[in-house]
């Protein structure tokens, strides 16, 4: 099927970026990213594009030059659907608050909804492609409400899953380890290949069967994560033995088998994927009695939240076992720098847990703003709305977060928190002035040749 136009559903982290790069490699093909949130669609309108809902390097500038020319943003789901030859599912796919499979099983309703709605609107033939993360096996589901409707129309579906990173996504687009395409019809996968063929090379174009892809995409958070938990859970051992987590990693990582990347100890993962995707793989596994198999993957998470959980222990142990009334600066909230996501950022958990134990925190992020911090904070429902605002401000300049702060906790690794005046620094806080830096990105030397009680990850 010659592809002319495109239709995506879902105008978030994954869609935003990933049409804006299709778009601009494609411009023969017109892009439509559609979403039900009219309040998004039109941020991404703005013509001032510092204001589109996401922040991410480098996308502001595809955007400008490929919107209103072969990209658009609409709330014309039905109409751009129908239009549409092929049409990518990009809607969130988050860990079910209810009934079976609470708190483990990704909520599918969203991507069911979609189906749905194709099913209802079309009136040609389509390509449907899985862009979000689904449990394997989804694409049987959504096979059937597509061969249901008692109409004509033809559907293929495909699932083409996503590996960018949030940070890098435009890097992360443009230059992919590989695509990968799973799929039952040759020709749907051809269709596919030839729009990601106009930049990427074919040998890194991966086809395979549905199921894989699906299950290729779980597995590839999963070890990530798990990488990240192994670090992490050596990090603690390193500050029971005098070794040097850094150190550790440089050694393990110059092995080539095992590779430098992804070795960063730090305060535990965040973000909307890795945590949610790896309970979705146990709850799977666990659906097919495989016990073993759930219980090895769960302990990557029970690993991450122990991380969150003894920083912010330590951070109150090291204050005289206080933190009541004492100002606490959060430098950062987004959970990794070069992004305004804080999705199941550890900065709301330490957070969360410093307040309960009565201390007031003053955040600053390049960002985040307050009404996100406030939001991430009521979200977790242990306190009222009133008491997170009194006792978290959040600040626009660093130095004002930090003067006559007992404590700061380095919580994300913005590049710009290397290059702040730390003497300067030193002489507005309280005495003895402490660090917890959650990220490793200072130096120790430096920091206690200042005056600083520093301490960090795994050292
Ligand atoms: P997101 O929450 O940023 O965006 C999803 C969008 O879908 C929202 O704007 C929402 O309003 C819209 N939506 C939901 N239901 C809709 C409907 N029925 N019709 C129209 N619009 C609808 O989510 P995201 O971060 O872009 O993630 C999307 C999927 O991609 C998830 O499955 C996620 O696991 C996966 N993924 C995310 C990343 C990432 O870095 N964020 C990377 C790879 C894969
Ligand atoms: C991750 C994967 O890297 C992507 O391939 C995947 O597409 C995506 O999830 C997804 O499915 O959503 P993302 O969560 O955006 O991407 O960012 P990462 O760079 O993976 O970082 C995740 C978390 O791990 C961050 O909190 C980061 O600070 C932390 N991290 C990362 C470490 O603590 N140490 C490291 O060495 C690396």
């Amino acid at each position: 099927m010659k592809i002319t136009k495109i239709c995506c559903i879902g105008a978030g982290y994954v869609g935003g970026p990933t049409m804006a790069v299709i778009a601009k490699k494609n411009p023969h093909i017109q892009v439509t990213i559609v979403d039900i949130n009219a309040e998004r669609i039109a941020a991404w309108n703005d013509k001032d594009v510092s204001k589109l809902p996401i922040y991410e390097p480098g996308l502001a500038e595809i955007v400008e030059e490929t919107r209103g020319k072969n990209l658009f943003f609409s709330t014309e789901i039905d109409k751009s659907i129908d239009e549409a030859e092929m049409v990518f599912i990009s809607v969130n796919t988050p860990t079910k608050t209810y009934g079976k499979g609470k708190g483990m099983a990704a909520d599918l309703k969203y991507v069911e909804l979609c189906a749905r709605n194709i099913a209802k609107v079309a009136t040609t033939d389509k390509i449907v492609v899985e862009k979000s993360t689904l449990p394997v096996r989804t694409a049987q589901a959504i096979k059937s409400i597509l061969h249901n409707t008692g109409s004509d129309v033809n559907f293929s579906i495909l699932s083409n899953p996503e590996f960018l990173a949030e940070g890098t996504a435009i890097q992360d687009l443009l230059n992919p380890d590989r695509v990968l395409i799973g799929g039952e019809s040759e020709e749907a996968i051809e269709s596919l290949a030839q729009v990601y063929g106009s930049w990427v090379s074919d040998d890194r174009i991966l086809r395979t069967n549905v199921w894989s892809s699906e299950l290729s995409k779980l597995t590839a958070n999963a070890f990530l994560a798990q990488r990240i938990s192994s670090i992490n859970a050596i990090s603690e051992l390193c500050e029971h033995t005098e070794a040097d987590v850094n150190e550790v990693a440089k050694a393990i990582g110059m092995d080539s088998r095992i590779g430098p990347k992804f070795l960063n100890a730090s305060i535990g993962f965040g973000g909307s994927c890795f945590q949610k995707d790896i309970l979705n793989l146990v709850y799977i596994a666990r659906s097919y009695g495989l016990n073993e198999v759930a219980d090895y993957w769960e302990q990557v998470i029970i690993l991450n939240d122990h991380q969150k959980r003894r920083f912010s222990d330590n951070l109150i142990s090291t204050l005289y076992n206080t933190v009541s009334g004492k100002k606490i600066a959060m430098l950062g909230w987004a959970f990794k720098k070069d992004t305004n996501d804080t999705r199941e950022s550890a900065a709301i958990y330490v957070a969360d847990h410093l307040l309960n134990e009565q201390a007031e925190i003053a955040v600053y992020d390049p960002k985040v703003n307050q009404q996100r911090i406030q939001a991430d904070l009521n979200y977790l429902n242990t306190r009222t709305e009133k008491e997170n605002e009194e006792l978290v401000t959040t600040f626009d300049d660093p130095y004002k977060a930090i003067e006559d702060a007992h404590a700061i906790a380095i919580m994300t690794e913005w590049d710009e928190f290397k290059t702040y005046d730390w003497k300067k620094i030193y002489g507005i806080m309280k005495k003895p002035a402490f660090i917890f830096d959650g990220r490793n990105i200072l130096d120790k030397t430096e920091m206690e040749n200042i005056g600083f009680e520093y301490s960090s990850i795994g050292k």
